[in-house]
């Protein structure tokens, strides 16, 4: 059984990460950018590790070098989710690889990106929102112009702000400016978390940022306190199990801690993070939840309803897409 035909909703989705290597190598022979040493020989990104990644993340990114690219990349991304029956999806997005922060520059490739997600929710049924997204290993002050771009733009299509990067880099304190920026201007935050830092940094993070959802918070299950607090206070995990496996930050499907998490009573939700990069796609991670925890369709069918109870979009946004996934 696979649960590639049911309809989902995905919370945490890297739109430069969402790249299928093809359409980057593409670009990169279209602009003459030598960047062949990022693929494998099967044509995949290749990288040694989380570090390496996010390098070859960034390098990834030197051919997407105008709004036109953005547009061509989110109508690519958006139509590999739609293939596996994402119905609404909310992408992190960031200045600073469209224009380096200049407000101007990002309006334009914002515009680019909301007239490829018009087309896709018209061609391919699918809706999506974005998340303005600091890289945190960019630092502080990068983070305040990327929420200055978050606070000019907040709208029916950016609804969010969080933060993605290297997770070891700085303290989530050091952040606080932006975070407060971009929730005084009405903006909805999460903030990757407890990927590979500690149930400390998941805690500092709640304490610090006050987010509402945390992107990963796996490593909370080191502190059971910690998982307690999260589930009172209602914070949704936006859990990435592909992402961990591939990249290490759990040994297994096995040991994946999201059904611990999940009996302990916090609201987790299930996305792909970047779904090429880690051989990934929606479809794959229902199907090896199904597999590894006996998860059946009632679980998997909460997931979604949990995305989209927890989802930064308008009240009439939800309500059709809670249609689509009662529709099945
Ligand atoms: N940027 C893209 N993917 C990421 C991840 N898994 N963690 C942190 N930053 C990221
Ligand atoms: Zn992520």
């Amino acid at each position: 059984m696979s649960y590639r035909a049911m309809p989902k909703v995905e919370l945490h989705l890297h739109l430069e990460g969402g790249a299928p290597p093809a359409f980057i190598r593409g670009l990169a022979k279209e602009k003459n950018i030598d960047i062949s040493g990022i693929f494998d020989e099967q044509g995949g990104y290749l990288y040694r590790d989380f570090e390496h990644f996010l390098q070859v993340y960034e390098a990834a990114c030197t051919t997407l070098t105008g709004p036109e690219e953005f547009r061509r990349l989110t109508l690519a991304v958006l139509e590999e989710s739609a293939a596996h029956g994402v119905v609404y999806s909310e992408t992190f997005v960031s200045p600073d690889f469209c224009g380096g922060g200049d407000v101007g520059a990002w309006r334009e490739y914002l515009a680019a990106m909301v007239e490829a997600a018009d087309e896709a929710e018209r061609t391919m049924g699918i809706t999506l929102k974005g998340i303005v997204t600091c890289i945190r290993h960019m630092g502080p002050e990068q983070a305040k112009t990327a929420a200055k771009c978050a606070a000019e733009t907040k709208g029916d299509f950016i609804v969010g702000y969080g933060m993605a990067g290297a997770e070891m880099v700085g303290r989530p304190g050091d952040f606080a400016y932006s975070f407060d920026m971009a929730r005084e201007a009405g903006l909805r935050i999460t903030c990757h978390a407890g990927e590979w830092g500690g149930p400390d940094m998941v805690a500092d993070t709640i304490r610090d940022l006050a987010p509402e959802r945390i992107g990963h918070g796996i490593n909370a299950i080191k502190d059971l306190a910690l998982v307690d607090q999260i589930a009172e206070q209602g914070i949704v995990l936006e859990v990435c199990p592909g992402s961990n496996v591939f990249l290490n930050a759990v040994p297994s499907w096995e040991a994946h801690p999201i059904a611990k998490l999940r009996d302990r009573g916090v609201k987790v939700t299930v996305s792909t993070d970047d779904p090429p990069f880690f051989h990934t796609t929606m479809t794959d991670e229902f199907d090896m939840l199904a597999r590894t925890f006996g998860w059946e369709e009632e679980v998997l069918s909460e997931l979604n309803q949990t995305a989209l109870d927890a989802a930064f979009c308008d009240d009439k946004t939800k309500e059709a897409v809670a249609k689509r996934l009662a529709a099945g």
